[in-house]
C-alpha cells in the first residue's frame, strides 16, 4: 500500500498528472522540480497533503534533504520521473545538450534512489520505480542520449529489482510510448500512439500498485518496439533508414 510518495519531475506532464491521482485518494505526496512556478495555480491550497520542494535532481545532495525531510513521516514508493528529452533531434550529435540528458535523466535516477533505498533499507521495505521509455529498447535516429539514458534506467531497474528482493524493496521500471505533456509538445514528428497524460498516468499508477518489474504501454507500441528489439540488427538498420522515418530532417 502507497501512503507517501515521493515523485521527482512533478510539476508538469506525466509526475504532475500521478502526484494527483494519489492527492485525490488523500495519499501524501512529496514532489520536486527546478522551478515550482510550473505548478498549476492554487494545488498547494487544495492539496493540504502535498509537500513541493524546488530542486534539481542533478543536485545530489539538495535532493536527498528533501527526499530524507519528506521521509521523516514515511516514504512507500519513490518515482524517479524527472526527464527531459533532446531539443531537436540531430544527425549530428550535439555534446552539450547530450551530456544534459545523461546528467538528469540517469544520473538524476541514482540521486533519487539513493537516498530512498537508504531509507527503505532501515524500514526493511518500500518500492523504487523509475519512468524509463520505449526508446531505451533500440537505437533511434536522432535521440542517441535519449535512447542511452533511457537504456540506461532501464537496465538498471532490472538489476536493482533481482538486489533488492531480499530486502524487501520493490522495483518497477515504466516504459512508455508517446503521451502528450510539455515534452512531446515540441516534436514535430509524428507520434504514433499518442496518449493524453490522465489517461498514461492512470496506468502507470495501476502498474505501481501491481508492484509490476517493468510496464511497456499502451500495447501498439509495446508489440512494434518488442519487434524492432528482437530483429536482426542489420534489418533493424535497413528499416531506420528509410527516408520516410528520418526525423531529424
Ligand atoms: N511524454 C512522453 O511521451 C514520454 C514517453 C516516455 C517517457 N517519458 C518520460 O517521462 C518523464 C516525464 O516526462 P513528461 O513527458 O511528463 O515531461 P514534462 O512535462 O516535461 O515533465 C518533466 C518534469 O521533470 C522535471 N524536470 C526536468 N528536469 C529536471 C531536473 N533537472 N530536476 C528536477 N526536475 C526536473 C520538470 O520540472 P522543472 O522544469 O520544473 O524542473 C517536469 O516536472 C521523463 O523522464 C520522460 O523522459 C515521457
Amino acid at each position: 500500500m502507497h501512503n507517501s510518495i515521493f515523485i521527482t519531475g512533478g510539476t508538469t506532464g506525466i509526475g504532475l498528472e500521478i502526484a494527483k491521482l494519489y492527492l485525490d485518494e488523500g495519499k501524501r505526496v512529496g514532489l520536486c522540480g527546478r522551478n515550482l512556478e510550473k505548478l498549476p495555480e492554487g494545488v498547494t491550497e487544495l492539496y493540504p497533503k502535498l509537500q513541493t520542494y524546488e530542486c534539481d535532481v542533478t543536485d545530489k545532495e539538495k535532493l536527498a534533504l528533501a527526499i530524507n525531510d519528506f521521509g521523516k513521516e514515511g516514504l512507500d514508493l519513490v518515482l524517479a520521473n524527472a526527464g527531459i528529452s533532446v531539443d531537436a533531434k540531430t544527425d549530428i550529435p550535439d555534446f552539450n545538450n547530450g551530456r544534459k540528458v545523461i546528467e538528469i535523466n540517469v544520473l538524476g535516477v541514482l540521486n533519487t534512489f539513493e537516498p530512498a533505498i537508504d531509507i527503505m533499507l532501515k524500514n526493511k521495505s518500500g518500492h523504487i520505480a523509475a519512468v524509463s521509455s520505449v526508446a531505451g529498447f533500440v537505437g533511434l535516429p536522432g535521440a542517441s542520449f535519449y535512447c542511452a539514458s533511457k537504456a540506461a534506467v532501464t537496465t538498471l531497474c532490472e538489476s536493482y529489482s533481482a538486489d533488492l528482493k531480499k530486502y524487501g524493496i520493490a522495483v518497477t521500471c515504466i516504459c512508455p510510448g508517446f503521451i502528450r505533456t510539455p515534452l512531446t509538445d515540441k516534436n514535430s514528428h509524428g507520434m504514433p500512439f499518442l496518449m493524453n497524460s490522465d489517461v498514461g498516468a492512470r496506468k502507470i499508477k495501476r502498474a505501481l500498485e501491481n508492484k509490476l518489474k517493468l510496464f511497456i504501454f499502451p500495447w501498439q507500441t509495446k508489440m512494434l518496439i518488442t519487434f524492432l528489439n528482437k530483429i536482426p540488427r542489420f534489418l533493424y538498420r535497413i528499416i531506420i533508414e528509410l527516408p520516410f522515418l528520418n526525423y531529424t530532417k
